[in-house]
């Protein structure tokens, strides 16, 4: 008989499993930022630029300007970081994150394919805007539609992994690699709370962006910090059902474990709301507040803690779910220091490099050229 779950590679763990998990969770962290900039900005940008065609809404079609222009930049953060995540990903959790990715195949693989025809129509959006007339709503749209596709493949991947027990038997009914795991009660629910919170973290950045160009054009700025605030709190207490929606359609173990059964995962999972309702509630404040600036900086540092302590709860969802299916972690472990001390000095001269391009391009008057 096949086990279900294949035996551990003859190899050691390059360091110890925890600071790989804490690598996993820190690189995946820095994904998700851009990811949620992408997948949310594209929805919101598309959107401005339907509602900008009309004349008294002037705003909308220079926000929908400012995110093409951002476009570029935030699908290479993505990328970027994605690949730190799986480095992660596939050391911790290889044997069935590989054997999902076989199982659904030739999907996975068209993320590639997928993501060369994001980054040309963003390209092309981005430098000929003006000249494409009413191509461009379709490329917005194009953008936002295949961004939502790629994130749902990798729901896909990320939730048929979590069921070892089924992969042998999918593969012996079709190994052409073309199955999807749609029949799955939790994707749905998962992929919208995905697409509800990077509609809300691009809500902020609207504030934030808004904030940032109130000394500049104060109109603007308080339209911007408004309209991001809009978007920031509607996406968030929508997203509240969504939430309910994956815990209710978790296994009935895994949902118990948030009930009380492990008081740190029940913490972590309440932390989480609380700090997410606390940011997208300062976005309103920052609307009427005398200094927005300081609303807005909350809002950020709390919505930002609040999706790291929701990263926790995706990753004990994770860990509760594999170990009832009986997968266990490798525990031999033969520290490489060397190339550990390598990958953190190029992360933390990559995050350094993000960051001062992030902030020249953010300064940049238009028309000159970044340094
Ligand atoms: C526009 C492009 C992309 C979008 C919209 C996107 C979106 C997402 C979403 C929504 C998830 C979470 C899925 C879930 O848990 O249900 C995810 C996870 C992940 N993504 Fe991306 N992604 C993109 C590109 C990439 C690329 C190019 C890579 C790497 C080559 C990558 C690496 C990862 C990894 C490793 C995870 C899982 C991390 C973990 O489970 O700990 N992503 N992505």
């Amino acid at each position: 008989m096949i086990p279900a779950i294949p035996q551990p590679d003859p190899l050691a763990l390059p360091a110890p499993a925890w600071l790989l998990w804490a690598l996993l969770l820190l690189t995946f962290f820095l994904h998700l930022i851009p990811m949620n900039l992408v997948l949310g900005g594209s929805i919101v940008g598309a959107i401005a630029r339907v509602r900008g065609r009309r004349p008294d809404r002037p705003y909308e079609a220079e926000l929908a300007h400012i995110v093409v222009k951002a476009m570029p930049v935030l699908i290479s953060a993505t990328v970027t970081f994605g690949v730190a995540a799986l480095l992660f990903l596939q050391v911790l959790y290889g044997r069935v994150f590989f054997a999902s990715a076989v199982v659904m195949g030739w999907w996975w693989l068209s993320v590639i394919g997928l993501l060369i025809v994001t980054y040309y129509a963003a390209y092309l959006l981005a430098m000929r805007e003006g000249s494409l007339g009413g191509s461009a709503t379709f490329l917005a749209w194009l953008v936002a539609a295949i961004a939502g596709v790629i994130a749902l493949i990798y729901g896909n991947n990320m939730t048929l992994m979590l069921k070892p027990a089924e992969l042998v038997g999918l593969y012996a009914a079709d190994g052409r690699g073309v199955q999807l795991n749609l029949v799955d009660r939790v994707l749905l629910p998962r992929h919208l709370h995905m697409v509800l919170g990077a509609i809300a973290v691009s809500g902020l950045a609207i504030a934030v962006l808004g904030v940032v160009r109130l000394k500049r054009d104060e109109a603007f700025g308080q339209w911007a910090v408004r309209y991001g605030a809009f978007i920031c709190t509607a996406a968030t207490v929508v997203n509240i059902f969504a939430g309910l929606w994956w815990l209710a359609a978790l296994p009935r173990e895994v949902l118990l474990k948030f009930m009380g059964g492990d008081m740190r995962a029940m913490g972590e999972l309440l932390a989480g709301i609380l700090l997410t309702l606390t940011g997208a509630g300062h976005t309103v404040l920052a609307v009427t507040a005398k200094r927005p600036g300081v609303m807005v900086t909350i809002s950020a540092a709390a919505l930002l803690a609040g999706i790291a302590l929701m990263l926790l709860t995706r990753d004990a969802i994770r860990r509760f779910t594999l170990e009832l299916a009986g997968y266990q972690p490798v525990n031999w472990v033969a520290p490489q220091w060397g190339p550990v001390a390598i990958f953190f000095v190029l992360l933390v001269a990559a995050i350094g490099i993000v960051v001062w391009m992030t902030r020249a391009l953010a300064t940049a008057k238009p028309g000159t050229q970044v340094p």
